[in-house]
């Protein structure tokens, strides 16, 4: 068997994801927004998120891939100052929406790319309490992204990842059932990077049911959500 302790894991994620199908553009998102509209709502998934967060009252946050704010408006709900960041046009303009909609103060929207250089996209090192991603880590460098939010991050940073082979389809492989024998769920290559990066991250799963229980099937959804101290905080104590 070929050894596991050779690899480097941020590469390794390199090279699956030249495999897989590229993750959906700015066009390709912009038109999901529409989707988003019905189950943009409370959900147990957000629920869960929000709760394992457990954040302390006034906590900022930075939620990247915020998508129509799924996880961003419930918090500026409770009171949580918020940049809710995504590079779809169409995810910011629902998000913004819904929070004129609800008159939430300390509510920002931000298009930000994870590809591009945050802190010259005004994203400053250490300025948010808490940094976010729920479900939006479809990146080339995952290592990049991690660092990225840990670097934001005074006190914590959390994401949510998928547990099983994400459904984006493996063109160099022709199946997930391919993908299957080589390669591994998304979860463990980000906790393998984080390991690798010095950071030992919690691990806790959400699981949620999609289906509507009529024509389609109910089927379980496990997500990995994971934490961990970011380096401001790890040096500091
Ligand atoms: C599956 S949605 C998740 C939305 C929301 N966070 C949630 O949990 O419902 C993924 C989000 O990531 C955003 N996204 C994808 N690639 C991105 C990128 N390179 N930079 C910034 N946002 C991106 C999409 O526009 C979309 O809003």
């Amino acid at each position: 068997m070929e050894s596991l302790l050779g690899i480097d894991w941020r590469w390794a994620w390199i090279e699956f994801n030249r495999l897989r199908n590229k993750p959906g553009d700015t066009d390709y998102w912009d038109d999901r927004s529409k989707d988003f509209k019905e189950h943009s709502g409370v959900s147990d998934y957000t629920d869960i998120f929000i709760r394992y967060l457990k954040l302390t009252p006034g906590q900022s946050v930075l939620d990247m891939g915020s998508g129509p704010g799924t996880i961003a408006i419930p918090l500026a709900k409770q009171g949580h100052p918020v940049i809710a960041a995504d590079f779809s046009a169409g995810m910011r303009q629902m998000a913004q929406q819904r929070a004129e909609e609800l008159g939430l103060a300390g509510f920002e929207v931000r298009a930000l790319d994870w590809n591009e250089d945050w802190v010259a996209a005004g994203i400053q090192p250490k300025s948010v309490d808490v940094a976010i991603a729920s479900r939006s880590t479809m990146v080339d460098d995952l290592g990049d992204a991690l660092m990225k939010l840990d670097k934001t991050a005074r006190h914590k940073v959390a994401l949510t990842m998928v547990t099983e082979y994400s459904p984006r389809g493996f063109k160099a492989l022709g199946s997930v059932q391919g993908a299957c024998k080589s390669y591994l769920p998304d979860y463990i290559y980000g906790i393998n990077i984080l390991l690798q990066l010095g950071i030992y991250p919690q691990l806790r799963y959400i699981d949620t049911i999609h289906g509507n229980g009529g024509e389609t099937e109910n089927k379980l959804v496990r997500w990995a959500f994971i934490s961990w101290t970011p380096q401001a905080e790890r040096q500091g104590q």
